[in-house]
C-alpha cells in the first residue's frame, strides 16, 4: 500500500484524477470499477472536465460500481444507477450499456449477485477499482464482520453508516437497510486499487484502515492485503496518520509520482 497525502480535499481528487486519465490513455478499454459518494463528486467533475477540455474518452471503458441500494428503482434519484448517469455517464462518451451495477430489484437477490460476479469475471476482472472509505469503515458496503474473502452479496448496513447517508433520504430511518455490494475478496481481485478520502471526519478510520493491524471489523484494512494500492488523502484526513513524512517524502520522491506533481 502507498499513501500520498495532498494539501487540500480538491488537489486529491485532481491526483486520483490524473491517475484514472492515464489508466484510460495507457488502456482506452479499461475495465474501471466505480464507487459513489460525497467524496467522488468532486472526481467525477473533474473527469468530465478532462473529457471536455482534454478529449479524454469513455467510448471504450467499461465498468462496474461496487455496490447499490436494494428496493431502489434504477430512476429513483438515491440510487447508484441514478447518481452514476447523473454525475458521470450522461456527461462523457460512454457507451452506457458498458455500465454496470447490481440490480437493487432484482426478485432473486442471489442470483442477481452470482451473475454480477460472473461478469466482472468474463470481462477479464477489473483493471482500477476506485473505492472511498466510510465512517464504519467500510469499502463498498462491507460493513464491520464482512469476511475478508466475501464476493458480491447483500449485506445489511450499520446504523453508522445510515447515519453517514441520512442526508440525502430525510433522516436516517429513510435509508434502505440493506444493498448489494462486492465483496471485500471481489475487491481484492482488482488488479490496481486506488482509494480517495477525504475531510478530518475519516481521520480516525483512515488511521485505522492504513496503519492499524488487519481486521474484518474494518473492511478497509483489507486492502493492506493488496499488492497495488494507492491511497490519496488530504492533509484533513491524514492528521492522525503516523508515518506522514515519510508517505510525503514518496511523492515527492518516488519517479512514478513526479509526472503528476
Ligand atoms: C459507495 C461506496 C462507499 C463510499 C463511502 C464513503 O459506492 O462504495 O463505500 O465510498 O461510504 O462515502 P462518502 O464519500 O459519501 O463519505
Amino acid at each position: 500500500m502507498e499513501v500520498i497525502i495532498r494539501d487540500t480535499r480538491e488537489q486529491a481528487a485532481a491526483l486520483a484524477a490524473a491517475v484514472i486519465a492515464k489508466a484510460l490513455r495507457d488502456k482506452p478499454n479499461l475495465v474501471l470499477g466505480l464507487a459513489t459518494g460525497r467524496t467522488m463528486e468532486t472526481l467525477y467533475q473533474l473527469l468530465v472536465d478532462k473529457h471536455r477540455n482534454e478529449g479524454l474518452s469513455f467510448a471504450a471503458v467499461r465498468t462496474f460500481n461496487l455496490d447499490e441500494y436494494i428496493g431502489l428503482e434504477a430512476r429513483d434519484p438515491h440510487s447508484y444507477r441514478y447518481y452514476m448517469n447523473h454525475h458521470l455517464f450522461s456527461r462523457v462518451d460512454i457507451d452506457i450499456t458498458n455500465t454496470h451495477l447490481p440490480n437493487g430489484m432484482a426478485e432473486d437477490i442471489a442470483s442477481e449477485c452470482a451473475a454480477y460476479e460472473y461478469k466482472i469475471r468474463s470481462y477479464g476482472g477489473i483493471d482500477l477499482q476506485l473505492l472511498g472509505i466510510g465512517i464504519s469503515g467500510h469499502i463498498g458496503f462491507n460493513e464491520p464482520l464482512s469476511a475478508m474473502l466475501s464476493r458480491t452479496r447483500a449485506k445489511a448496513l450499520t446504523p453508522q453508516t445510515q447515519h453517514q447517508n441520512a442526508q440525502f433520504f430525510g433522516g436516517p430511518d429513510g435509508v434502505p437497510k440493506r444493498a448489494i455490494t462486492m465483496g471485500v475478496g471481489t475487491i481484492l481481485d482488482s488488479k490496481r486499487c486506488l482509494v480517495l478520502v477525504t475531510g478530518a471526519e475519516k481521520a480516525d478510520v483512515i488511521a485505522k484502515a492504513v496503519e492499524g493491524p488487519v481486521t474484518s471489523m474494518i473492511s478497509a484494512t483489507a486492502l493492506q492485503l493488496h499488492a497495488r494500492c494507492t491511497v490519496i488523502v488530504d492533509s484533513a484526513a491524514a492528521s492522525r496518520l503516523e508515518n506522514q513524512e515519510y508517505y510525503r517524502w514518496i511523492f515527492d520522491n518516488e519517479p512514478e509520482w513526479q509526472d503528476f506533481d
